[in-house]
């Protein structure tokens, strides 16, 4: 797994150049050394590029809460995914900047999205192409908010190569399809997404206090297993 020092980084543009290298051929690198405060993640951010808001702005603060209003402040698990598919340009490049993890349990669970669509053309072509050519609809909602896209599973650039995908069982919506489309989209949406949760595609481990998972919010899908709630902070 690539890793690199963040305060190296700002002090060795040659490194950074490696840094980006890496990105692109692995998809993802783990930053160590992170500063423990707001702007630590900005700077290290501008490293490579310039912020891009979300609906939630520039940034996204995680936590376990009491009352949770987004699955991500639980303590559940969450199947692996790619974030906030319900926006017509989900983020590109994703910082995720751990301040604080005493809890236990909660592995992050992570996997190369692109290398098992690659694998599934293989597997089931069929599969592949409904999954490649049919927009469904995703869609995010609470009291002050309701955000809709139509995305493919699969995404293919303009030599039919995979790109990346949009996968949320979670922000999923009621489906719209053609009649005739869920039986070839469901069965192979199902088939695909088991196939995504293979233990040879999937890494797995903790995160600790300092370090950043820097990762392709296209390729690289995120899950984590269940953490215990009450046992710590993060
Ligand atoms: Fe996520």
């Amino acid at each position: 797994m690539p890793r690199f020092s963040q305060p190296a980084l700002l002090a060795d543009l040659a490194l950074r150049a490696k840094w980006i290298e890496a990105m692109l051929v692995e998809g993802f690198v783990i930053l160590t050394d992170m500063p423990d405060v707001d702007e630590g993640l900005t700077e290290t951010a501008e490293m490579i590029g310039r912020i891009r808001p979300t609906f939630f702005g520039e940034y996204f603060d995680v936590k376990t809460h009491i009352n949770p209003t987004n699955t991500a402040y639980t303590a559940s698990a969450l199947e692996p995914h790619t974030d906030t598919p319900a926006e017509e340009h989900a983020p590109g490049v994703q910082f995720l900047h751990c301040r604080t993890n005493t809890v236990e349990r909660g592995n992050g669970l992570y996997a190369d999205g692109a290398a098992v669509a690659n694998d599934f053309r293989k597997r089931d072509p069929e599969g592949f192409k409904v999954l490649s050519e049919v927009p469904v609809p995703f869609f995010s909602e609470h009291d002050t908010y309701d955000k809709r896209s139509r995305q493919t599973i699969i995404e293919l650039d303009q030599h039919g190569e995979v790109s990346g995908l949009t996968i949320s069982q979670r922000m999923l919506d009621v489906s719209d399809l053609d009649q005739e489309l869920p039986d070839s989209w469901y069965p192979a949406f199902c088939r695909f997404g088991s196939m995504l949760q293979e233990e040879q595609y999937m890494m797995t481990f903790l995160m600790k206090a300092g370090e950043c998972m820097v990762f392709d919010n296209h390729r690289i899908m995120n899950g984590r297993a269940a953490s215990t709630a009450e046992s710590g902070e993060r």
